[in-house]
């Protein structure tokens, strides 16, 4: 009996032995992977070489018993059914028929069941459903913008993120922004696509306003009139989220509007109209925008005094010689202009003097000059005026100004002008002189110092100019766009 026993024992051992050599064997099919579309059949193999005594066969999904050949009761799924060799087939795949699918072969005794696991990979487009879930998201600024972009789909999609059309750089492919609403400009419409190679790539958006104190502008405050015509200030609400209050201001109180003084909204830009100008309305207004975040101002000036007069630069009319140079210049004005001045001084700024002079370390002095120039008896609006400068030193480069007075008073003075001299008679320097070499250019930039008492009163309406016109700084707003997404999951 006990010999029995340990002979059945050792037949037990070998028969587990042969089964670890030679299971792989026993199945004549090979496990797969299929990857397959929605809508799809499959058949999944289940072939032994074992040909003698009938064997049963039991396929699970994923570890739940889905047939058993053995038992016609057991009624497989609606789109599944099991062939007399075994085999498993599924037909219209559906996205929940991703599983492993194990075919379970149950031999005669002595021999114990045998597995063997295929799995199926169902594959189907993309989706997205937005958070917050209707696109929408309105936050003060400083606070946190969270948004995202949920997905699904086989395989899992890549999430890409424009933002008002234009690529954002991410450095992975987050479903999830978040990011400090440090900037009205990082408003805007963020756009996500899911993609994942199957069928098409779907897109959603989400918009996000960013509440901030409003922001006005204005392309001209300094607003040249004469008595007796028509006067518009225009202020441009650039941002009001909230919406804004507004109001026109003159000396801090608010402007008193009536048939003649109105005021006028169209596409953001709010006017102050004066129908005719009368001389009590010469002076200084301010626009202003408030919402419970802040506000903003601007300020105009209504003058009668000439508009800032311009060089004119004609290579033919500018007649250089050696000692002389004729400028021309344009001004607006609605009254006559009773006079100008033209300031002149030698330029020794950035140009390299030919035999620089190694014992003058001192700039050399550098005083303008000031030049009076009649006016014409022209009503305008245009003034030309033609001046030539006469005694001035040969291959020489000269920065001028031209500032306008008609009856309201003294305009701003103009932007600078280099000219140059010809080279004079008894001078040596080689005709490719750098000087001669220089013609006439405009320059925008004026002088920071008063450099006279004499001129100092033109330098305090340069002044008056910068104080004006207001600058939103916005390619340092658009970096800071750039710079203030952070990324989390
Ligand atoms: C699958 O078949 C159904 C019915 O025939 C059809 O409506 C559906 O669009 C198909 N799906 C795909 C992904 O082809
Ligand atoms: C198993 O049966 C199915 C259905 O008859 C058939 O399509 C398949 O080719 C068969 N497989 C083998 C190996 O005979
Ligand atoms: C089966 O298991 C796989 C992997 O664990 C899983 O991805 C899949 O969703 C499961 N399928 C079902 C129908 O439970
Ligand atoms: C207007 O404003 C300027 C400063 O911007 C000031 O110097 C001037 O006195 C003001 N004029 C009036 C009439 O208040
Ligand atoms: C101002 O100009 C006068 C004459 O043009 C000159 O004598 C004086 O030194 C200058 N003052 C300054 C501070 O440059």
């Amino acid at each position: 009996m006990k010999y029995i026993e340990m002979a059945f024992h050792k037949v037990c051992l070998l028969m587990f032995l042969v089964e670890i050599v030679l299971c792989e064997k026993v199945f004549k099919s090979v496990p797969v992977t299929v990857k397959a579309y929605e809508n799809d059949t499959v058949l999944l193999p289940c072939y032994t070489d074992n040909t003698e005594g009938d064997i049963r066969v039991r396929w699970y999904k994923n570890g739940s018993l889905l047939a058993d050949s053995r038992d016609p009761n057991l009624l497989l799924p609606l789109r599944a059914r099991m062939f007399a060799n075994f085999s498993l087939q599924l037909e219209g795949l559906l996205p929940p028929d991703t599983a492993d699918y194990t075919c379970e072969v149950i031999r005669p005794e002595p021999w114990g069941p045998i597995r063997q696991t295929h799995s199926i990979q169902v594959q189907y487009p993309p989706t997205v459903r937005t958070v917050p879930d209707d696109g929408f998201l309105e936050v003060k600024k400083g606070e946190y913008v969270d948004i995202g972009c949920e997905t699904t789909g086989s395989p899992i999609p890549i999430v890409t993120w424009k933002k008002n059309g234009e690529q954002m750089a991410l450095l992975e492919h987050r479903s999830r922004i978040r990011f400090r609403a440090e900037h009205r400009l990082l408003a805007g419409v963020y756009e996500c696509t899911a993609s994942n190679g199957v069928g098409d790539a779907v897109t959603a958006a989400i918009t996000v306003v960013i509440q901030d104190a409003p922001v006005v502008s204005t392309e001209r405050s300094f607003v040249h009139t004469a008595v007796g015509l028509r006067a518009a200030l225009a202020a441009r609400l650039e941002f009001a989220i909230p919406a804004a209050r507004t109001a026109w201001y003159r000396d801090g109180r608010p402007v008193r509007t009536d048939d003649r003084i109105v005021q006028m909204v169209r596409d953001n830009v709010h006017q102050l109209i004066f129908r005719s100008v009368r001389r009590p309305d010469l002076g200084n207004y301010t626009f202003r925008a408030e919402n419970k975040l802040g506000m903003a101002d601007v300020a105009f000036k209504l003058t009668g005094v000439p508009n800032v007069a311009s060089f004119k630069v004609e290579p033919a009319l500018n007649k250089a010689t050696s000692t002389s140079f004729t400028l021309i210049w344009e001004v607006d004005s609605y009254s006559t202009i009773i006079e100008y001045h033209l300031w002149l001084r030698p330029y020794y700024g950035r140009l390299s003097t030919p035999e620089p002079d190694a014992f003058t370390t001192e700039p050399p002095a550098n005083l303008w000059s000031k030049i009076v120039v009649p006016g014409d008896s022209t009503d305008g609006p245009i003034h030309s005026a033609t001046y030539t400068v006469r005694g001035l030193t040969p291959s020489t480069v000269y920065e001028a100004i031209v500032t306008s007075r008609n009856w309201f008073g003294w305009s701003k003075p103009s932007a600078v002008l280099h000219f140059a001299t010809e080279p004079g008679v008894g001078r040596t320097l080689p005709s490719t002189s750098e000087y001669t070499d220089i013609t006439p250019i405009l320059e925008e930039i004026v002088p920071q110092e008063a450099y006279n008492i004499t001129q100092a009163h033109v330098f305090e309406r340069l002044n008056e100019l910068s104080n004006g016109a207001r600058e939103t700084p916005f390619s340092a707003a658009i970096f800071v766009v750039l710079t203030f997404i952070i990324l989390v999951e």
